[in-house]
């Protein structure tokens, strides 16, 4: 059998960092185990009922079942602008500053495709969603990293980029709440994001994934509710996590009308929209009763304080997140994020992410989803507990 060479550009892609971790925990379930897995980021939920029925509805009306428009239907378009409005008090042009996309990560993959030349530079939070960077490696772009510390909340610092970096930056990626340390933005910093941009000419992408789950009372905001900030950036926003509808692959990027041509664009040349019947469901998730929303984050928030709970009773000296469904947790010391990801993984049978696979600045922790039930994280709790790590522990 020929072996056809793969492509320089594929050949450059990362190294999918999360392969091992499922198979490690593959390994441990086999030898007969129990895993908690926290290591991964698959909602737990079904999709609401309501939202299914429509698709079942709209799945038997023939008109879906021809090839929908290149840029998808004008009322799913309609509906995306009317969220927004409703949910943010942010006004678009739903034909030329709304994109539908297949999922939020082809969105994410795209946009470098769309707005970098071979050698341009892209400002990558660290650590991050390891999807930007595939999407960077494809443009061969240059990624410069914008450390995450905690004790800036894990927000960028922007002056601490050189001169000469934010000049050469082309485009930056933000993502709050946060994928993996569970941190929100503010709104202040989003201002001084678009001054940032602005004045270096830096289109901002705000991944806004996990836009939805924002605890203890706080509604998290977008990106686009700053002044200017559609001169300067879009924001993507999936149904994956807002209404458990990872499956379906329905997102959509919202904002600059420029940066929406080109993913339109781009699109025009690789797809046909989404099936008419997810289109119709997705409108009516953005549309109706958003009751399944507040009950998913009352959960994870419940979910949290039973994980968060559960390690402060054990001596785990951790933050609680405040939005996201994940817990970014500080690695006590003569450990790294990978070796005490094993020892959780194969003494306690508790999956959870090393943060090294979010870039070198994950260094240090490991992040835990509140994708299982309160049960769970507390057993979690208490096999960790067993290890009796954390008795006069110093972090
Ligand atoms: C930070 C972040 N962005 C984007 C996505 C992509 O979600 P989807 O492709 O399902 O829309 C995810 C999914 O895990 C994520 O964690």
């Amino acid at each position: 059998m020929y072996h056809f060479p793969q492509s320089k550009v594929l050949q450059s892609l990362p190294t999918q960092f999360f392969a091992t971790l499922v198979s490690k925990v593959e390994r441990v379930k086999a030898e007969g185990h129990d895993v908690i897995n926290l290591g991964q980021g698959n909602p737990d939920q079904p999709t609401p009922p309501h939202i299914v029925r429509k698709l079942q509805e709209a799945a038997l009306n023939p008109e879906n079942h021809k090839y929908s428009p290149f840029r998808g239907y004008p009322y799913l378009k309609e509906a995306i602008a009317a969220f927004y409005s409703r949910e943010y008090g942010v006004h678009v042009d739903p034909e030329t500053e709304v994109a539908v996309l297949f999922g939020g990560k082809t969105g994410l993959v795209e946009i470098p495709q769309c707005l970098l030349n071979p050698g341009d530079t892209v400002l990558l939070p660290d650590p991050g969603y390891p999807d930007y960077w595939s999407g960077v490696a494809l443009a061969r772009a240059k990624m410069e990293m914008l450390p995450l510390f905690a004790e800036n909340g894990f927000l960028p610092d922007y002056n601490a980029v050189s001169e000469q970096t934010a000049e050469k930056a082309k485009c930056m990626f933000l993502n709050y709440p946060n994928n993996p340390t569970g941190a929100v933005a503010t709104k202040t910093f989003f201002d001084d994001t678009v001054a940032f941009a602005k004045k270096h000419k830096i289109c901002v992408v705000h991944d806004f994934a996990y836009g939805a789950i924002g605890f203890d009372g706080k509604k998290p905001v977008s990106f686009l509710q700053s002044e200017g900030a559609k001169d300067i950036g879009i924001e993507i926003y999936t149904l994956s996590k807002t209404y458990n509808m990872a499956g379906w692959r329905v997102a959509f990027a919202i904002g600059n009308p420029s940066v929406i041509e080109s993913i339109n664009l781009i699109q025009d040349h690789m797809y046909v929209s989404l099936f008419g019947a997810i289109q119709e469901a997705a409108a009516a998730a953005l549309l109706e009763s958003q009751d399944c929303v507040e009950a998913l984050v009352r959960r994870y928030e419940s979910r949290r304080n039973a994980l968060i709970g559960g390690l402060h009773s054990i001596g785990w000296d951790v933050d609680a997140p405040k939005g996201s469904f994940f817990a970014w947790l500080k690695v006590p010391n003569g450990y790294t994020s990978e070796s005490f990801a094993d020892l959780l993984l194969t003494r306690a049978h508790v999956a959870v992410a090393p943060g090294i696979g979010f870039g070198e600045h994950g260094e240090g922790f490991v992040r835990a989803g509140l994708l299982t039930s309160n049960q769970q994280l507390k057993e979690a709790a208490d096999r960790i507990k067993a290890l009796n790590l954390f008795a006069g522990t110093h972090f």
